[in-house]
């Protein structure tokens, strides 16, 4: 009997010792403690039967199994560090990191052409001493139309169809030259400012058109001001946004608010003048312009035999098209990242 339990403990050692030390993960491992050591184990089995023994025997027999018990112990606990030390070399292979891999670049964004030309054209008249003024966008029809000459039935409320707000006598303003108005009638000349701002129109949507886009208005009032200092004027600006090497040239115009009027045109960049597909004819109009009404200062409070002014009006989204070869005034407005990301 003794030789028996005896044999049993040593066969179970070198099975045991077998079994640990080819144990591939921590899981099969745990199972092998649970079956050689656990309650229904086969070491535990072994030691039920040592009850059976004679007294001297089981002494001995019971020191035995109880050192298997510490050996085994001892193989589980080895060979789970040998696992666990694997398993963190293996990761090193299988989970590592590029902390350095940037996976979506981020995109920075910028400014849009329409920003980028109006902080331009502000930069440019801030160095002649303009200042910025701005009006409501929603207008009355005085200062959108009346004040400055455009009375109920004159033919120029036809060319620019208007959204009204339903509220009496209220529209979109169709264009910046209102600010004119407001503005002399809240401060004393000398006046020098730049307007711009969004204007709404009833028209239909085509490449050049838009029911809403901007313009940038400028007003000048003070002692003698002459149609020669709008044409240096004029040329100053053309030549900052667009070259030095552009042309400019000044046609006779009409609006009801200035007398006379001119319009400014400046040589088309593509062709240098000759007239091409984009230019028709060499030239490219930039802008209205001319010596305000006197009339129209003195709808805005200042004595037009004291002093005179010059006015200009263009439209922002035109300039944009013409300095950054764009033909179609849409993209401005579509947010296409394809397109915008070229400027
Ligand atoms: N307000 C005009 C328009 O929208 C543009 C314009 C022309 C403005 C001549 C001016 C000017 O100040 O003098 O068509």
């Amino acid at each position: 009997m003794t030789q028996g339990v005896a044999g049993e403990l040593e066969r179970l050692r070198a099975s045991a010792r077998e079994r640990i030390e080819s144990a591939t993960d921590q899981k099969a491992l745990e199972g092998l403690r649970v079956s050689l050591l656990g309650k229904k184990g086969e070491l535990t089995t072994i030691l039920r039967q040592l009850g059976g023994l004679p007294a001297a025997d089981r002494a001995a027999a019971g020191a035995e199994a109880n050192q298997l018990k510490d050996e085994i112990f001892q193989w589980i606990t080895d060979r789970m560090g040998g696992l666990e030390a694997k398993r963190h070399t293996a990761l090193g292979d299988t989970e590592w990191v590029d902390l350095t891999f940037v996976p979506n670049p981020v995109r920075r964004g910028h400014l849009h052409p329409l920003t980028l030309i109006l902080r331009e054209v502000k930069a440019i008249f801030s160095r002649l001493g303009y200042e910025v003024a701005l009006g409501p966008q929603v207008e009355d029809e005085f200062h959108n139309f009346e004040a400055l000459n455009i009375p109920q039935d004159h033919p120029a409320r036809d060319t620019m169809d208007s959204f009204y707000v339903e509220a009496d006598d209220l529209l979109l303003r169709t264009h910046t030259s209102p600010v004119q108005i407001r503005f002399m009638q809240s401060h004393k000349p000398p006046i020098r400012i730049i307007a711009p701002g969004a204007v709404y129109r009833r028209d239909a949507t085509d490449p050049s058109h838009g029911s809403q886009f901007y313009q940038v208005e400028g007003l000048v009032v003070d002692h003698d001001i002459r149609l020669s200092d709008l044409k240096g004027t004029i040329e100053y600006f053309a030549r900052s946004l667009f070259g030095p090497e552009r042309r400019i040239r000044i046609v006779g115009d009409h609006f009801p608010f200035t007398e006379p009027s001119i319009g400014a045109a400046v040589s088309c960049g593509i062709c240098g003048g000759i007239g091409c597909r984009s230019c028709k004819g060499g030239w490219l109009e930039i802008l209205g312009a001319g010596m305000v009404h006197p009339q129209v200062l003195r709808n805005g409070g200042i004595d037009p035999e004291r002093y005179s002014g010059f006015a200009f009006g263009a439209g922002l989204d035109r300039l944009a098209m013409l300095k950054y070869n764009v033909t179609d005034l849409r993209l401005f407005l579509e947010n296409d990242v394809r397109f915008l990301r070229q400027f």
